[in-house]
């Protein structure tokens, strides 16, 4: 489905780095792989690569194919139609992901128009549905407020509500969690597994973004470890938890169950 060879990624400026360094990785079709490791190991870049959305200043070579097609290089115009419906993403921080302008209900109904070819009021009728499905209390009235008067699990809802609106075959969450209070967290993975379920097949597969284990060791079938740009570890989830060959693996392990068993 997705297929990713010497993926580097180099950040210019006057401390020209590499932040990403070939980083290679298949996901199958309706597989979940989690991307994992610890802050500033390059997870977000490499994210930001795939969808062809790196800051300013970054640059990426290598190749990103999505069944088959090369994204790496694409004109912007090819890739806003890749993006919604080939492959989405969910990001940490859902009121910057929203246009804080436009209300709730424009925006979902925004990719259902573009991607799928709906009439406005059929995709404004379809965003409340969209809403209500992520479990949005009230979704007529969500719609038509602006996303800062959600409080920041409803916004994480619509961004996955928005995600998921195209049944993309690739959607990327990176660190969808880790900005909610730990209260709503659980609620908010277990929607995204609803959600990517509730897509029906093709279901779509899953790069899940975290430093969190415990998280990942939930949703991932298998698992990439990424230390300083580049993957040190991959494979089955439970077998790499379980048994980390890595060192820098074993630390993960051993700080995170430091962290669960206080
Ligand atoms: N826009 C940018 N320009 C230059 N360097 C960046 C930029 N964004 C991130 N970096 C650097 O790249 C490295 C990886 O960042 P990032 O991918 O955000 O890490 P992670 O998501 O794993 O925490 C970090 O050292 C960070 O400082
Ligand atoms: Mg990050």
């Amino acid at each position: 489905m997705l297929d990713v060879a010497d993926l580097t990624v180099r950040a210019g400026g006057a401390g020209e780095h590499t932040p990403v360094d070939g980083v290679g990785f298949t996901v199958g079709a309706g597989e979940r792989l989690g991307l994992i490791g610890e802050s500033g190991s390059g997870k977000s870049l490499t994210a930001l690569a795939l969808m062809g959305m790196l800051p300013p200043g970054c640059t990426a070579r290598g190749s990103v194919r999505l069944q088959g097609r090369e994204l790496l290089g694409l004109a912007e115009k090819d890739l806003r139609g890749v993006r919604g419906s080939g492959m989405t993403m969910v990001f940490q921080d859902a009121l910057s992901a929203l246009n804080p302008l436009v209300r709730v209900g424009r925006q979902v109904a925004e990719p259902l128009r573009r991607h799928r070819g709906m009439d406005a009021r059929r995709a404004a009728r379809t965003a409340v549905e969209l809403l209500d499905q992520v479990g949005i209390p009230r979704p007529e009235q969500a719609a038509r407020a602006h996303p800062a008067r959600l409080s920041g699990g409803q916004r994480q809802r619509v961004c996955i509500a928005m995600a998921l609106a195209c049944r993309p075959r690739v959607l990327i969450a990176d660190e969808p969690t880790t900005a909610l209070d730990a209260t709503v967290q659980a609620d908010i993975l277990g929607l995204l597994e609803r959600s990517l379920d509730a897509v029906g097949e093709p279901r779509p597969a899953l790069l899940f973004i975290t430093h969190d284990l415990a998280v990942v060791s939930r949703v991932c079938d298998r698992l990439l470890v990424v230390h300083q740009g580049r993957i040190v570890e991959q494979g089955p989830a439970q077998d790499l938890l379980r048994a980390p060959e890595h060192s820098y693996t074993r630390t993960l392990v051993a700080d995170a169950w430091a962290l669960a068993h206080p």
